[in-house]
């Protein structure tokens, strides 16, 4: 199959001007927008399987057809891995191919600006978070849709864990470094990723259009 997806567009080529005061601000105030009840529902029926499970947590935030979630269970066949997104849409199209999912797999249909406030208000300590292929928000007017620019930046710090981002586009990936760096103190460096199976449909599609690919890990535990 051939795949031709487009670059990301920007007039921003660096990191945002407004980064670091938008990320200190953020931290230095807790987001109080209410949580809704149906994400306060998915959210318990995901905190249940994890506590019967009891094994360590690793996030597949924003997890789109739940493709890659299943990727991560291989990778990570001794945890409980949870793969999280909005979409109804995008989750169904898994178990509408008939797809079998592992035991040690959920998905779950919320929003992640509820479901990271709930875990952190849980005490949830994350063993890995993934955040693969976000959606990049290119207007520099939309650097707080971003989630380094998001008042719920604090909160995916919070949880604790590893944490690893992948991006085709370089500048989200340095910025959230970035924000990093501030929320933590500790400077570690973007890197240019080259897959070597595809994580994530996303992954898939840019890798063959020869897009080039970024990473960016941490620990927030250290
Ligand atoms: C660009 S897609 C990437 C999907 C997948 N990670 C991949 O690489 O194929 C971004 C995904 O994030 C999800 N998403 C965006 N904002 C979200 C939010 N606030 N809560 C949950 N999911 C969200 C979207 O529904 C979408 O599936």
């Amino acid at each position: 199959m051939k795949y031709s997806s487009r670059q990301v567009e920007s007039t921003q080529v660096g990191l945002h001007p407004a980064l670091e005061e938008t990320v200190r601000k953020h931290l230095a105030h807790p987001f109080r927008k209410p949580i809704l009840e149906h994400n306060r529902r998915a959210f318990e029926v995901v905190a249940e399987f994890v506590a019967r499970r009891n094994a360590p947590v690793v996030l597949d935030t924003g997890c789109g057809t739940g493709e890659s979630t299943l990727f991560l269970a291989s990778r990570h066949p001794d945890a409980t891995i949870v793969g999280i997104d909005k979409s109804a849409h995008r989750l169904s199209k898994l178990s509408a191919q008939g797809q079998r999912q592992p035991e040690n797999v959920v998905h779950v249909r919320a929003d992640l600006v509820d479901f990271w406030r709930l875990a952190v208000e849980a005490g949830w300590n994350v063993h890995k978070q993934y955040i693969l292929y976000p959606n990049p928000w290119p207007r520099p007017e939309h650097l707080m849709r971003r989630w380094h620019g998001h008042p719920i930046f604090g909160c995916i710090t919070a949880i604790g864990g590893q944490c690893e981002l992948r991006s085709n586009w370089r500048v989200y990936v340095e910025e959230f470094a970035e924000a990093c760096r501030i929320a933590t103190a500790k400077q570690l460096p973007v890197e240019v990723f080259r897959p070597q199976d595809y994580a994530t449909p996303f992954e898939r599609k840019y890798a063959m259009s020869s897009q080039q690919l970024y990473s960016y890990y941490t620990d927030f535990n250290q």
